[in-house]
């Protein structure tokens, strides 16, 4: 393979072939199943520096457009986590009126739609997908349409000013030119400025074998020392660390321009922790491959095996099950309908396999003999929505690490 990583130019080894994939976020009409686009999907990461990366990515056109399917509005729990964030700018960074707050990829409003609840006007969200953007204008945000990078970046400082804070909720690992985002975040910030990213973490994915959390979307799945040696390319300080549990497991980074703010405990544990990981060379990323085959022998087994007696239908309509369906070949014989609450996605096909999706109504009026949890980052949020609505006629069913059913609902 020759491709070279998108940071450091090294070369980048194969970790998982998952073949042909389709375009995650693209549900389908009936129509336009003949003119489907597929591309190689194929998981690497750097010998050099370990960013984990995607071989091929789509053009980001295809992916971040004015039919972009998701919404974070959709999400209670996104909701609450975007609140708390924006209670934590005021509370731990003092923010003053005039400190200007940028966020990229706030989708339909994002961290700073809490900051202009709480008449902090200084914010700007960038994001390139039309149709969010006008959502987040409606709501009475300041906006720009626009893919983040150095130039969005020069004329932010141009037009209003340099940045006290920036954000990047699961947007960083989405942009493939990572090298501009990272010189536009640095060129953007204040001397005194924190860049705060969150996305899903790598070593979660290789633990729990969550290889849906690779899709087109995702280009980069960061660990800490990717994370870290971007930041020490561009003279920023990778200071702290927060684990959650959002998107099954995820790291939040908080940078500093300050080079001399010293790095926290949270910050030498996990660092540490990857650096003995990484001092077996590539065995976990061997591992990873090995893992992702028998998981997929096991969920088609165990699907193909239920499916016989039994009517089972999946709930949300996610990109990660697109990665599943189609690295599986899952389709309506395994698996009859999904159901979504996304207006954009109901009465559509999924991507590659072309599962038609039905709205919660037809849900709950047909309610299968076991439900497959497409949208397993929000668990806890659908058990409790369905614990208390209706109680299913079967089971709930996950597929990672093993396919299996859930017992504790
Ligand atoms: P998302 O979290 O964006 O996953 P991905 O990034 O893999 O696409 O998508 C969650 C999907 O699940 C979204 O389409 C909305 C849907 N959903 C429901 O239909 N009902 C629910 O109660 C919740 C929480 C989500």
């Amino acid at each position: 393979m020759s491709v070279k990583c998108r940071n450091c130019n090294f070369e980048l080894i194969e970790v998982v072939d998952f073949g042909k994939m389709p375009i995650s976020n693209a549900f389908l009409d009936r129509s336009d199943f003949s003119n489907e686009y597929f591309y190689n999907m194929t998981a690497t990461v750097c010998k050099n520096c370990y960013l984990f990366q995607l071989l091929e990515q789509p053009d980001p056109k295809m992916l971040f457009h004015e039919n972009y399917a998701f919404f974070a509005g959709t999400s209670n729990s996104m909701q609450k986590h975007f609140s708390e964030l924006s209670d934590e700018l005021f509370n731990k960074y003092q923010l003053k009126k005039d400190d200007l707050v940028v966020e990229i990829g706030c989708n339909d409003g994002g961290v700073i739609s809490y900051l202009k609840d709480k008449n902090h006007f200084a914010h700007l969200g960038v994001d390139p997908s039309k149709n969010v953007y006008e959502k987040s204008k409606e709501k009475g945000i300041n906006m720009m349409n626009k893919f983040f990078d150095i130039n969005t970046s020069n004329e932010i400082v141009k037009e209003k000013s340099k940045a006290k804070i920036f954000i990047s909720l699961n947007t960083l690992a989405h942009i493939s030119n990572i090298n501009s985002v990272f010189e536009g975040i640095e060129s953007l910030l204040n001397d005194d400025g924190v860049f705060i990213s969150e996305d899903p973490y790598l070593f979660d994915v290789l633990e729990k074998v969550s290889y849906d959390q690779i899709y087109d979307e995702h280009v980069f799945i960061f660990s800490v020392t990717s994370m870290n040696n971007l930041c020490n390319k561009y003279g920023l300080n990778l200071y702290d660390l927060k684990y959650l549990n959002t998107h099954g497991g995820s790291m939040r980074y908080y940078v500093s321009k300050n080079k001399s703010l010293p790095k926290t405990n949270n910050f030498n544990y996990f660092f540490n922790k990857e650096k003995n990981i990484h001092s077996e060379g590539m065995r976990c990323y061997d591992n990873f491959n090995l893992n992702c085959i028998k998981s997929k022998t096991n969920l088609t087994n165990f699907l193909n095996e239920q499916s016989n007696k039994k009517v089972i239908a999946s709930y949300g309509a996610t990109s990660k099950s697109t990665t599943i369906f189609n690295y599986c070949n899952i389709n309506t014989n395994q698996i009859k309908y999904i159901t979504d609450t996304t207006p954009t996605k109901i009465n559509k096909f999924s991507p590659g396999t072309h599962i038609p999706i039905y709205d919660y109504d037809y849900f709950t009026n047909n309610k299968p003999d076991i439900c497959f949890l497409g949208a397993w980052n929000h668990s806890n949020e659908i058990f409790i929505k369905e614990k208390n609505n209706f109680s299913l006629n079967g089971k709930w069913m996950t597929h990672t690490p093993d396919a299996m059913f859930i017992n504790d609902f």
